[in-house]
Formats: structure tokens, sequence, C-alpha cells
């Protein structure tokens, strides 16, 4: 068989790649759909499906949740690190959470999507360090994705080298143990976070996870087209409390619904909601 050529139509490629789309908002251009069909046909040569016609009425009608999840995760891009864009942790921890611990014990944050968990971690850290804080309330930490194998990882909390190599030195000694050639989290952030799978687009998400004072949405929304994109954002509306606070990757905000979400800070996407 010739290298790189895959036994699927590209019809069928296209039928999958349409409902992968408006399941989950991923969506497919030219060169990545070469590089689905061949994680499609590793994906049904593991399941024992030859015909392709078997796997996309198990996943679209015949609910095979184990195959549709397997799907999920092959297509899902999960690049992230610790102290990624960290500028907004550092406001979080030294402006926005004093601001709210003044008339708030328990404060709630979402993080979705968690990927791995590199970005709720760090979070947790930047919190920490902030003694004032710890000191005057409760915060609970939510990390929800679409890929079950990442919130597996988030929960075992061991890192690659590449992972951690952006942490402040003094955080990764403190709070990470040299394990072989990985770093292992201290067991007191992963008993503190909770981490589950789910589609941001679930219309159940607000019944399953409650309301929340802020959000760190980053790095997801850049995947999704402007009526998907809309869609998150009224779905971020009704997670917020009024007057909550909403995080931003800085290519994120395009299409904002700038009535309902006020800038804060320029330059940090960071935004109120009204
Ligand atoms: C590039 S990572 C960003 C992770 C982290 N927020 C960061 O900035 O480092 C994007 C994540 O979005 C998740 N994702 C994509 N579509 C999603 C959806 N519909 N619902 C929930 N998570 C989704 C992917 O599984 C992936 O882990």
């Amino acid at each position: 068989m010739e290298k790189n050529k895959t036994l699927l139509k590209k019809s069928d490629l296209e039928r999958l790649a349409a409902f992968v789309k408006k399941e989950f908002g991923i969506s497919f251009d030219e060169q990545k759909l070469s590089r689905f069909a061949k994680k499609i046909e590793t994906l049904m040569h593991k399941h024992g499906i030859e015909d392709f016609n078997v796997l996309y009425h198990k996943v679209r009608y015949g609910k095979d949740e184990v195959l549709l999840q397997e799907l999920i995760n092959t297509v899902t891009i999960n690049e992230t690190y610790f102290w990624r864009e960290d500028a907004q942790f550092s406001i979080l921890a030294n402006e926005i959470l004093p601001k709210i611990a003044k008339t708030k014990r328990n404060i709630r944050i979402l993080v979705a999507p968690t990927s791995s968990g590199e970005e709720l971690y760090s979070i947790m850290f930047a919190i920490m360090e902030e003694k004032k804080v710890i000191e005057r309330c409760n915060v609970e930490m939510v990390g929800i994705d679409i890929d079950s194998s990442v919130i597996r990882k988030a929960k075992i909390g061991l890192y690659t080298r590449r992972s951690v190599e952006k942490l402040p030195k003094r955080i990764l000694e403190k709070y990470f143990k040299k394990v072989g050639d990985y770093y292992k989290l201290d067991d007191f952030f992963i008993q503190n976070a909770k981490f589950m799978q789910a589609n941001i687009f679930n219309e159940s998400l607000i019944e399953r996870l409650g309301r929340f004072d802020i959000i760190f949405s980053r790095n997801m929304l850049i995947y999704f087209d402007k009526a998907e994109k809309k869609k998150v954002f009224e779905i971020f509306l009704k997670l917020l409390y009024p007057g909550g606070y909403l995080f931003l990757g800085h290519a994120d905000a395009n299409g904002i619904d700038k009535t309902a979400f006020k800038p804060v800070r320029s330059g940090f996407q960071i935004y109120k909601r009204v």
C-alpha cells in the first residue's frame, strides 16, 4: 500500500467530519482531514471494523459511547503547559480575587477547557502564593474537557519536563517531586480540584456544574467558527454569576458579545459579565 494513502473515501470522511463539527465544534481543513483519515483507520482497525458505514452508524446512531469517546479523543488538540499566559494569573490572585473576597467567602472557578490540568493547577499555585486570599475565602476549582484521556491525566498529576519548563523554579521545587523523568504534583492539589469530562455545548451543563464567579476559557474558542463561538458565549453567560469574570486566551475574544461582557483590563482579555 502506498504510504500516507488512506483507504477511506473523501466523501465518507467529510460526512464524519461534519458530524464531529456539529456535535463538538471541532472543524477540519484539508490538511487536518488527511491526518484525521489515518486516525480513523487506526480506530477502525482497533475495533475490528472493516466497513466505514458501520463505524459511522455506531457513533452517529448507535450511541456507542466508548467508540464515540475514542473518536473525540483522536480529534482534539490538547496542547497546554504550566504557567501559560501567566500575566492573567497574577491579576486574578492580586486584584480580582481580593475584590470578590470582600463580599463572598466561597468562590467558584471553572476552567473550560482544562486539557490535562496544567492551567487549572497553575491558577491554584498563583492563589496559594497570595496568602491574603487563602486566609479570607475558599476557592473551589472545577475543570472540564471533552477529551476523557486528558481528564484522566489531570487526575493523575504526572507531568513531563516540557510541561513544567515555564514554571518558576521556586514553584516547581515547592509543589512537585521528581519521579524518574517525570514531575509528580503534590497530592494536595489533586485532591482539591474537580475534573470531569464534558462537552461545552451540552445543554445540561448548567444543571451539572452550577454557576461560577470566574471562568477561564483559553485556547479553545479559536478552533470554533462564528456561530459556535456565539453559542459558547451564551453558555458562559448562563454559567457566570452577574458581575463574574471571564478570562480568555489571546486569540479567543473575537466575536464576544460586547453588551454582555465588558473588558476590565485592556490587553489582557479579561471581561466582566454585566
Ligand atoms: C489547546 S487545549 C487548551 C487547554 C488550556 N485551556 C490551555 O490554554 O492551555 C484545547 C482543549 O479544548 C478541548 N475541547 C475542544 N472542544 C471542546 C468542547 N466542545 N467541549 C469541551 N472541551 C473541548 C480539547 O479537548 C482540548 O483539550
